[in-house]
């Protein structure tokens, strides 16, 4: 038997520009998802046949392992809020590569388990995806991905994608604070409404492309994002916080916020240096960045949200030893 955990993510700044080429910055959560492998005589999920159809990833990772010959059945527990821009599909499809390469008695490879999950999700979302979500859920702490790190980082990894217009790439880093302070928490309001991310990439998409002015929306949060970077690494959380609200604005105007995240965003921001939607929109989770984290989740839940509170930092995916 084996198993692998890999944490969830919340999305800093850039949610849709990256898949763009613009950066964004996310953190591991200290919530995720466990995947466990065990010899059996045929594929399954959860007790019923594993199915492509309903198990993209999990199908795409056997078959790009090339163990399709060596069944196992597949349990997976998790501790995110299902489709909520958390990434429990990155999580789960790292944890399962790492299950997977631990099962073959390879050692167990971070960055190897994000490419392989990018690819997976790439390949479960038409074709389009970021590496945000993976990466991040791999290596844990902070995270910035962008098509050029312009020394504002040093990279970990390369990752890549074959698109129709030829190949994008993104440069893959850790953020690393030059400061010692304690940094504040950060608290995630699920909404409650599933949030769809291929849907609302594809709404973007159809959006910018006869809209001028929202295509400078998504370049304004590819600007704000390089200036989270930069108040971040000095530990400037007020700058921060700051930079979360006007990503926020700049993802209302692109129409991913919904009633009901624009209700806990509200009802967090006099607690917080900074609340916005995170992940795809359309639903989902807002986070807010706040030294009153107890005063905040109270808050999202009095607003008919439900809260999770994460510290700013959280470990990165690992095998689990028996
Ligand atoms: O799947 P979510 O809700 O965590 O959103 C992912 C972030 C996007 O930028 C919208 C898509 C991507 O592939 O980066």
């Amino acid at each position: 038997m084996v198993s692998a955990y890999a944490p969830g993510k919340a999305i800093l700044f850039g949610e849709h520009a990256v898949v763009y080429g613009h950066p964004a910055i996310a953190v591991a959560i200290s919530k995720g998802v466990t995947v466990t492998l065990s010899k059996s005589d045929s594929w399954s999920v959860e007790n019923r046949p594993l199915s492509p159809s309903r198990h993209p990833h999990i199908n795409w990772l056997i078959e790009k392992n090339c163990v399709t010959d060596k069944p196992m059945s597949i349990k997976i527990s998790s501790g995110l809020f299902p489709a909520a821009g958390q990434g429990s599909s990155a999580a789960l499809s790292v944890a399962m590569q790492l299950a997977l390469s631990r099962s073959e008695g390879l050692p167990s490879n971070p960055i190897e388990a994000a490419l392989f999950a990018h690819q997976a999700e790439a390949h479960a979302q038409s074709g389009l995806a970021s590496p945000t979500d993976t990466a991040t859920s791999s290596m844990g702490g902070c995270v910035v991905v962008s098509n050029d790190l312009k020394g504002t980082a040093e990279r970990t990894f390369q990752a890549t994608l074959e698109v129709p217009g030829g190949t994008r790439r993104w440069d893959v880093g850790p953020v690393s604070l030059q400061t010692e302070e304690e940094p504040p928490v950060l608290v995630l309001g699920y909404s409650g409404t599933p949030s769809q991310t291929g849907k609302m990439v594809s709404m973007v998409a159809a959006l910018i492309s006869g809209d001028e002015d929202r295509k400078r929306d998504l370049d304004s949060i590819g600007e704000l994002t390089l200036m989270g970077l930069v108040a971040l690494r000095s530990g400037a959380w007020e700058a921060v916080g700051m930079t979360m609200d006007a990503c926020h604005d700049k993802l209302r105007s692109l129409a991913l916020s919904t009633p009901m995240l624009e209700n806990l965003i509200s009802a967090v921001r006099p607690h917080s240096l900074g609340a916005k939607l995170t992940g795809s929109g359309g639903g989902g989770c807002m986070m807010a960045l706040t030294y009153d984290a107890d005063r905040v989740a109270q808050s999202i839940e009095m607003a008919g949200g439900k809260a999770m509170i994460t510290p700013f930092f959280s470990d990165g995916a690992r095998i689990i030893e028996p």
